[in-house]
């Protein structure tokens, strides 16, 4: 199968890249599944449930939130209906949403996609490693599914690698988002699941990890109240991780990083 994932979308410049290129990046990629994390695509603040339809529309199978899953309250009866858009599946019992799903990928296959939040300088929430534990326990690698890709929104790299660790050889990729930064580190573990600690982010990284840097810099030279944020506005890379996996196994042969558009150095996997 052919996995593209895209970091958190921020903004109207996130946005407006997204819907313009995916279409043609899905296409030169052949990508049989996209899953796109929206949970900062409404002025860097959740996801608002028009967003969703259009990121779907232009190609997304699945988008995955955060710690910015509720900021949107619309988004609230929207995940009632529409099962692709999921929440951290480590929030408490009773939480509007859910946290993982499958889908139907061409070719008679079948995918995974989970959802969770890491607890380290994050919100305390449920454990995470046992609600993806649970998520596979459900659906078997190379059995019931094709692919498993396990979205691990944190802060930290040390949880996501031990996230990697802990999940390698029964998913075929776990990726990190939240801090907005593409890391180097792409890799296909010992295992044979794919990993990145984080996808970046398809924003302007002409800010402070996607919000002007003007009034994000003053956050930390005082600590005023109200302090304003908004997302930049200049062109988005699209940033995020491209992986093909054996679909008798589920598990990765090949990974390569996506860097399209905006300022950073350009990044395509060649296909
Ligand atoms: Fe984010
Ligand atoms: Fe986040």
């Amino acid at each position: 199968m052919r996995l593209l994932f895209l970091g958190d979308v921020v903004g109207r410049s996130g946005r407006d890249a997204l819907t313009a290129k995916l279409p043609g990046l899905r296409a030169s990629l052949r990508a049989d599944l996209v899953v796109v994390n929206g949970e900062n695509a409404s002025h860097g603040f959740g996801l608002a449930p028009d967003m969703a339809r259009a990121f779907l529309a232009a190609g997304a199978d699945v988008i995955t939130l955060g710690n910015h899953a509720w900021d949107r309250k619309e988004i609230i009866p929207f995940l009632e209906t529409e099962p692709r858009v999921i929440r951290p599946a480590n929030f408490p019992p009773g939480t509007p949403g859910r946290g993982a799903v499958v889908v139907d990928v061409p070719g008679n296959r079948r995918a995974l996609v989970v959802n969770v939040m890491g607890r380290l300088f994050m919100d305390a929430l449920d454990d995470p490693f046992r609600a993806v534990q649970a998520e596979l326990q459900r659906h078997r690698l190379g059995q019931t599914i094709h692919a498993a890709v396990i979205d691990v929104h944190a802060e930290a790299t040390s949880e996501k690698y031990a996230f990697g660790h802990s999940f390698d050889g029964l998913a075929s990729l776990v990726i990190g988002t939240h801090t907005h930064t593409p890391t180097a580190d792409h890799q296909i573990l010992a295992g044979g699941t794919a990993y990145q600690s984080d996808a970046g982010m398809c924003g302007d990284y002409d800010s402070v990890i996607g919000m002007q840097k003007g009034g994000a810099a003053l956050r930390f030279w005082r600590k005023m109240p109200g302090e304003k944020l908004a997302p930049a506005e200049g062109e988005a890379t699209l940033c995020g991780l491209f992986v093909e996996t054996d679909d008798a196994t589920g598990l990765a042969l090949g990974v390569a990083p996506v860097r399209l558009g905006g300022r950073l150095s350009q990044a395509m996997p060649g296909v």
